[in-house]
């Protein structure tokens, strides 16, 4: 398959003005809740509890009325929609903005709230409910082992092969609304600069990567972001 020419990171950032939070500023996730308390894969070992309430709490908060794609979302669904020469959009979120904007070629990096695991059988089913420890898997059977499809610090990213190969094929790639703090995405900029990609910046203010980009603009995303693609739709810089 042809790589996309253009490849778009994106992080917690670009759903803020939807009204989930980010993580690392101020009023952000890590700043309430410890990563090691409810991210990692020994968190859920010793209190599989405390993480199902982490994270069923997050996903009521997603399905909630008033969350909403906003027009950063739509804006990459558009270029996705207009561009020729074919668009991927990876994503560090999990949450289901993307898809509901209309991105087809997504790629959840980190996994999706939407999604529980079995631990027995590896079955990924789709899951708006809470999960419990109790709840048994819809398709072994099996009680005791289900998780949220998302992936813990520790564990592999999702889709690294998939991800390198358009990396390295790729024409532009910009990164929105992310801190640049989390491997292995902080560094997809210099594997698609060393493949001669043009790279640009979206984000609030500069992240913790920002000198490794050509290019930075930065102010919320859901002005920036639309604004910005307008301008690569109509080929101006
Ligand atoms: N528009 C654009 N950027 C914004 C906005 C906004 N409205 N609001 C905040 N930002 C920027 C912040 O300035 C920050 O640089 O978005 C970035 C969010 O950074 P993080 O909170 O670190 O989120 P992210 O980079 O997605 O985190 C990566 O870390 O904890 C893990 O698994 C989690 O996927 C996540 C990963």
């Amino acid at each position: 398959m042809r790589a996309p020419s253009i490849v778009v990171l994106t992080g917690a950032g670009i759903s803020k003005e939807s009204g989930l939070d980010t993580f690392r500023d101020p009023d952000g996730i890590w700043a309430r809740v410890r990563i090691e308390d409810v991210a990692t894969p020994e968190a859920f070992a010793r209190d599989p509890a405390r993480v199902h309430e982490f994270y069923n709490a997050r996903r009521r908060g997603l399905l909630g009325a008033q969350v909403e794609p906003n027009p950063a979302h739509r804006a990459l669904a558009r270029l996705e929609a207009e561009s020729p020469g074919g668009v991927l959009v990876i994503t560090q979120n999990i949450d289901n903005l993307h898809e509901r904007a209309g991105s087809r070629n997504l790629l959840h990096m980190h996994g999706e709230l939407l999604k529980s695991r079995c631990a027995h059988c590896k079955a990924i089913a789709a899951c708006t409910d809470d999960l419990t420890v109790a709840l048994a898997c819809p398709a072994c059977g099996a009680a005791g082992g289900m998780r949220p499809h998302v992936v813990w610090f520790g564990e592999m990213p999702l889709g690294l092969d998939a991800i390198e190969a358009a990396l390295a094929g790729c024409e532009t790639f910009i990164a929105i609304g992310t801190s640049g703090n989390v491997y292995p995405a902080a560094g997809f900029v210099a594997d698609a600069a060393v493949a001669g990609a043009r790279t640009i910046e979206l984000n609030l203010e500069p992240s913790m990567g920002h000198s490794l980009f050509a290019e930075c603009r930065y102010g919320p995303a859901a002005t920036i972001v639309p604004a910005f693609i307008d301008e690569l739709l109509k080929g101006g810089r």
